[in-house]
């Protein structure tokens, strides 16, 4: 199809055009008419100029800008013109120029739209939004997002390529093998009753890459997860996915500060420091409750075992004695007036975590005043000193037998705390490294030790000998990376001895039949001379987001699925013909009481 093309973008008419014919692009965005003039407003990807309709135009022509609608695509050909002094508009980036249009051409029409395209974000519900979201996607807000992503994967690609390291694409048809969350299963036409699987990550591909030879390799990879959709979690989502070969863990550690660096500053102007924090598992837990500590406020927790073992508060001394846990956090003074109801809402959101213990104090003229004071009277001066404690702080305690919980509870109350006194910073970015986690987690339900991470990650060397006796005492070669109070990343070390990894397999209670039969091939390759290697894989979705100030990765993915994993614009998951399901050797059985046609 002809038609009258672009000789330049929207966004790009400037100064420099003045005097010249131009044809532009793109959609009616704004449309007003002042007595016999029209003023168009004309959007593309690079941005929004000014069309002019004068009242020297052709009746033909007044009478086509009369008629334009939003979000009609159209062609403007016409003379770009200085604006008059007072007319330029300094919060445009073309607001100096203007086009007098000689001609336009209709190139589509609109409907009637479901929300107005914004320059902003627009305000429609999440459903609508995602059902017209290629409409969404025009808005100033999602194309910034979008234009970001491609700048940073664009920046993560420079980077790794300039590094010796190759992109390689693993299949997304995969053996089914059990890796944490529930797989997404596709049946094979071809062979009745077989599952390919949807790749939850590409580790053990990346694994055997390193078995290739490939030392140095990243992928930008789609990963599916067939779980509980929420706000930092998608059901597909995007891995920066890396592996290395002949590296130890300061190796991976330092080319992520080195890319992250580099990708920080060229996409953001964002310097960061050359090096991040690094805390170790326990550390992070004790001090910040949980570990992915957000960094950028200082309210820690505080181990309060000693003063409830001295004081006369009977409940708290006892989960003490219980081997239980009790810990203080600072609540500080500030212009918000700490009502006995506003102290008890800290409570109420620790209980989410099984809270059986929240009791505080407050400082008032130099002593410990309300609340559970005075069984702390005795020791009261040692208090207030020893946390530098000031008139209107407040102190609030949780305590619990359990270790896990009690940090939970804590951590809650500190990030309420960082809520309420607006305390993060959106603009900062804090990293850290948490590293030193245990390679095993005890499952109560199952009463079967499990891997923390995954199955694959090494045990840090000390603990190899006495890896199966006691297995909630190893710590693992396994890292996270943390920024802000998220999760971005997530690696390890990997074992390449067959006969560890087995002692593994073991401990978290594979037989060696089973681990054969979901891993075999990859024992089978750890035969043939496996390189040392490890990797890690930060979350694409979850870093934009946080570059963008969202808080949530749909707002820089393109078509996200909703919170229960539909996607309203296509109506996926669908229902599928019976010829389909009978290629595939699928039946569906209703459960009895499942009413839906
Ligand atoms: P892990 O499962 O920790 O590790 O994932 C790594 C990172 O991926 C991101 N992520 C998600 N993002 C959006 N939606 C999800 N459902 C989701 N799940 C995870 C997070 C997380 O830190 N193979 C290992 C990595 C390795 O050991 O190299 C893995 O996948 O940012």
């Amino acid at each position: 199809m002809k038609f009258l093309k672009k000789t330049v973008n929207c966004g790009d008419v400037s100064l420099s055009s003045v005097g010249k014919n131009v044809v532009v692009n793109g959609w009616v965005h704004r449309k007003r008419e002042h007595g016999a003039i029209t003023f168009i407003n004309l959007r593309d990807r690079y941005g929004i100029v000014q069309i002019i309709v004068d009242d020297k135009a052709s009746s033909k022509l007044k009478k086509i800008a009369q008629n334009l609608k939003f979000e009609y695509c159209i062609a403007v050909k016409g003379l770009v013109r200085r604006r008059a002094k007072d007319l330029v508009n300094p919060n445009m980036k073309t607001g100096a120029v203007e086009i007098i249009a000689q001609r336009i051409d209709i190139l589509s029409t609109c409907e009637l739209l479901p929300f107005q395209i914004s320059d902003k974000k627009t305000d429609a519900k999440e459903d609508l939004r995602l059902k017209y979201r290629y409409l969404d996607l025009r808005s100033g807000a999602m194309q910034k997002h979008i234009a970001f992503r491609h700048r940073f994967v664009k920046a993560i690609r420079d980077y790794l390529s300039e590094r010796d390291f190759f992109e390689i694409e693993t299949p997304t048809l995969i053996r089914s093998t059990p890796e944490g969350a529930r797989d997404f299963l596709v049946p094979s036409r071809l062979y009745e009753g077989k599952f390919y699987s949807l790749p939850q990550s590409p580790q053990l591909m990346k694994q055997l890459l390193m078995v290739s030879g490939f030392d140095r390799y990243f992928q930008i990879a789609r990963c599916y997860r067939d779980e509980d959709a929420r706000g930092d979690r998608q059901l597909e989502f995007t891995q920066l996915d890396l592996e290395m070969s002949f590296v130890t863990r300061d190796d991976v550690l330092r080319l992520m500060e080195g890319l992250f660096g580099y990708v920080f500053k060229k996409v953001c102007s964002i310097k960061l420091p050359s090096h991040f924090r690094r805390i170790s598992y326990k550390d992070a837990m004790n001090t910040y409750g949980c570990d992915k500590p957000d960094l950028r406020y200082d309210v820690f927790i505080n181990d309060f075992n000693r003063e409830a073992e001295l004081s006369s508060f009977d409940v708290a001394k006892n989960v003490v004695k219980e081997g239980g846990f009790v810990k203080m956090i600072v609540l500080p003074k500030s212009d918000i007036e700490y009502s006995r109801k506003f102290i008890e809402s800290y409570g109420e959101n620790a209980k989410v975590y099984k809270n059986n213990l929240f009791f505080y104090m407050k400082i008032e003229n130099g002593a410990l005043e309300t609340g559970a004071a005075k069984f702390f009277k005795s020791q009261e001066k040692d208090i207030i000193k020893k946390y530098n404690l000031k008139d209107g702080d407040v102190l609030l305690c949780v305590a619990d037998k359990n270790w896990k919980r009690v940090c939970a509870q804590a951590s809650s109350i500190r990030t309420k705390i960082a809520a309420d006194l607006n305390l993060c910073d959106p603009k900062r970015f804090e990293f850290c490294w948490i590293v030193d986690f245990p390679l095993f987690s005890y499952n109560e339900e199952t009463s079967h030790w499990e891997a923390e991470h995954h199955m694959f990650s090494m045990p840090q060397a000390r603990f190899i000998d006495t890896l199966e006796e006691n297995p909630g005492e190893v710590l693992g070669d396994l890292y996270d990376l943390v920024l802000n109070g998220n999760e971005v990343a997530s690696g390890s070390i990997r074992i390449h001895d067959i006969e560890l990894q087995k002692k593994i397999f073991k401990v978290c209670n594979y037989s060696e039949e089973s681990a054969q039969k979901a891993f075999g091939f990859l024992l089978e390759a750890f035969k043939y001379g496996p390189p040392p290697h490890g990797g890690i894989a930060p979350g694409i979705d979850r870093l934009c987001m946080l570059l963008c100030e969202q808080d949530s990765i749909k707002e820089v993915i393109a078509f996200p699925k909703n919170t229960f994993g539909v996607s309203p614009m296509d109506d996926s998951p669908s229902y599928v013909s019976e010829e389909q399901l009978e290629e595939l050797h699928l039946k569906i059985v209703k459960k009895e009481n499942d009413n839906e046609a």
